[in-house]
């Protein structure tokens, strides 16, 4: 079903795009943020505010953007960087992952998942807040399918730090 789907780097001329999709990617959230106060709002032009330091994903050499697109037009994104969630070591962490909703549950996400995995060795991390069942239950799945996954960890999480799932597991 996921045939089709091109999972790159996403260019720093790409970063518009990322942005636009960032904001789909905040409204499906706002639904978890119902009970606060500032989170999950709009702007007055009716945008949300920008995602803070995006561009840092084209600056850092430890953050990385990628887009996923079907017959070239963009159906999601990942920002993947090296920020752990829980004082576990880890290389790699994916710190924002999206699928349109058109596109999901046709294993879209388990393609661009998997590729993302495929880029680099080493111990992955994927944090879901509590109330996000559905991401942990993919990115579960995303590990389990991906060929040579090892050590593959669900922590539950309740800190200063986290609120959730913390998955982690070693590609490579
Ligand atoms: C989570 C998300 C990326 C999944 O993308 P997707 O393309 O629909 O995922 P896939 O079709 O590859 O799903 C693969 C498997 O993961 C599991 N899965 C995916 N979405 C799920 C959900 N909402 N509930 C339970 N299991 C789910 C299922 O096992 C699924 O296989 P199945 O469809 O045969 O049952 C997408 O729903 C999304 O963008 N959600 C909003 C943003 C978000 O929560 N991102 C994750 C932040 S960490």
């Amino acid at each position: 079903m996921s045939e089709g789907v091109v999972v790159s780097r996403a260019a720093a001329e790409e970063a518009p795009i990322v942005a636009n999709l960032m904001q789909l990617y905040i409204h499906d959230f706002s639904e978890l943020w119902f009970d606060r106060e500032v989170e999950g709002e709009l702007e007055a032009d009716g945008r949300y505010s920008n995602y803070p330091e995006l561009e840092t994903y084209w600056r850092d050499p430890g953050r990385q953007a990628w887009l996923f697109r079907i017959k070239g037009l963009p159906v999601g994104f990942a920002l993947v960087d090296d920020v752990a969630h829980s004082p576990k070591p880890i290389d790699r962490a994916v710190a924002e992952f999206f699928v349109v909703r058109k596109h999901r549950r046709r294993g879209v996400g388990l393609a661009a998942a998997h590729a993302l995995f495929g880029s680099a060795w080493g111990v992955w991390e994927a944090a879901t807040v509590r109330r996000n069942a559905g991401a942990r239950a993919f990115w579960r799945r995303a590990a389990e399918t991906y060929p040579g996954v090892r050590d593959v960890v669900e922590e539950d999480r309740h800190d200063a730090r986290w609120d959730g799932a913390v998955l982690t597991f070693r590609v490579g």
